[in-house]
């Protein structure tokens, strides 16, 4: 959806194809079926231009298009590898249709290798081998912001055994004047891949220092501004915290993984940051049950929990691998009663974690109301200048535990709360 209303948006004529029949009505009566700021508006312009429209039928897409971009899901498998039947499924309906010479393009974050994959498919569907041409055009845009990503890209990546097709492409994305690498389609595959997991990387070593930090004085956020301000090593990405979630580290660790492992040269580094990201909200928890829980069987029994925010990052409603499901049957497994908020995952939200002894809230103040401790999950921007004063008379005891240090320790202790923060150690007033 963003990159076709960018394009759109850049004055050309693009069909979004959907085997989802509502999803293409909501979005051909200028609706959006997701949250992500800026894409609204950026929809309904070029839909009213005439420039964008959505359909369920591939072949009316093929037949119309110069270019297709297939951007379908590429979910995991069990043993970690990745599940190409969208893939194929596309490349199939696209070889059926197709009339005369076209580029495929490969958006979708694949293993090294299915550009081959996608060109037999094409292929074994009775198409010549000159009537067409596969590129693989990482997508490389973030939740959240995505829109932003897509008109300011940091880098183009267009991998293609054909330079034709890759000289098109590129003049695609000419008007985003970004820095263009062309290559070949197995490098701009791994690309993508060796890309996520190497920010994954990034999180996961600093919250290994930010457990370091938490048994010293060390305060992780100094830390990381130190260690960010080496050019050689960049302050992005190393925001302590929770770990990481959503539909694409996660599952793209596995993924890479598990293929460099079926090569024969895994990439074991990978193991531990895995490792470290799944070790994130065990611990997390261990430390509120020990600063409220009893040495019972059930610690938190007795106690109501406000947990602000549930999606998996700010600006977005999706939930997938978020962490406040694990954050949130963790709590509950220990006994507690939660009251969440998240200013607008919370639907997506309730049907994922459900609503056994958790209670979804209208804003942060109703969330903290009887609660012992209060969890920041998701660093959304409405939870940084809360009325803290107002939170703590909604509490029976005013401790705010910190999963994505969006406060200061000064600035809670002084409204009265006990802090626990990442990757340092607890304040108190
Ligand atoms: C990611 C990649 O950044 C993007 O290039 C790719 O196209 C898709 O996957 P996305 O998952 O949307 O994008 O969000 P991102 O901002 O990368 O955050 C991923 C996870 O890492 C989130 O759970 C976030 O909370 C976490 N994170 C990020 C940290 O814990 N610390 C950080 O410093 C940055």
């Amino acid at each position: 959806m963003v990159t076709g209303a960018v394009f759109a948006d850049l004055g050309n004529d693009v069909i979004g194809v959907d085997i989802d029949q509502n999803r293409v009505d909501t979005l051909n009566s200028g609706g959006c079926p997701i949250h992500e700021p800026r894409l609204p508006e950026l929809l309904k312009h070029n839909l009213r231009e005439g420039r964008l429209t959505f359909t369920t039928s591939i072949p009316e897409a093929v037949l119309k298009s110069e270019i297709i971009f297939v951007c379908v899901g590429t979910p995991p498998v069990e043993d970690g590898g990745t599940n190409l039947s969208q893939v194929e499924a596309a490349a199939t309906g696209i070889a059926r249709a197709l009339n005369s010479y076209k580029i495929i393009v490969n958006k979708s974050t694949v293993p090294v290798g299915t550009g081959d994959f996608v060109r037999e498919v094409i292929e074994k569907n009775g198409v010549a081998s000159t009537d067409f041409d596969v590129v693989c055009n990482p997508e490389f845009l973030r939740e959240g912001q995505a829109v932003r990503d897509t008109l300011q890209p940091d880098r183009i990546v267009i991998g293609s055994a054909s330079e034709k097709a890759a000289k098109i492409v590129q003049l695609l994305y000419q008007a985003l004047n970004a820095p263009c690498i062309i290559t070949d389609t197995q490098s701009a595959e791994l690309i993508k891949y060796a890309s996520n997991a190497f920010l994954a990387t990034k999180i996961s070593f600093i919250n290994a220092v930010a457990n370091l930090c938490e048994k010293t004085q060390a305060d992780i956020r100094e830390v990381a501004k130190g260690v960010g301000a080496d050019s050689r090593i960049g302050p992005a990405f190393l925001g302590a915290g929770l770990g990481y979630g959503g539909s694409c580290f996660p599952k793209d660790i596995d993924a890479l993984l598990q293929a460099s492992r079926k090569l024969g040269a895994e990439i074991s580094i990978l193991e531990a940051v895995r490792a470290e990201n799944d070790n994130r909200v065990p611990r997390f928890v261990q430390r509120i049950i020990d600063r409220l829980g009893a040495t019972s069987r059930l610690p938190l029994e007795g106690k109501t929990i406000g947990v602000l925010g549930l999606s998996f990052k700010p600006d977005t409603d999706d939930m997938r691998e978020a962490k406040s499901i694990e954050i949130c049957h963790a709590l509950r497994e220990a006994g507690a009663e939660l009251r969440v908020y998240d200013p607008i995952a919370t639907e997506n939200a309730r049907r994922i974690i459900g609503d056994e002894g958790i209670e979804y809230c209208q804003s942060p103040y109703v969330a903290a109301k009887g609660a012992s401790g209060i969890v920041i999950v998701t660093e959304w921007r409405d939870f940084i200048q809360l009325n803290l004063n107002r939170l703590k008379t909604e509490m029976v005891e005013p401790i705010i535990f910190d999963g994505r240090n969006i406060y200061s320790p000064e600035q809670v202790t002084d409204a009265g709360f006990e802090y626990f923060s990442i990757g340092k150690t607890p304040a108190k007033p």
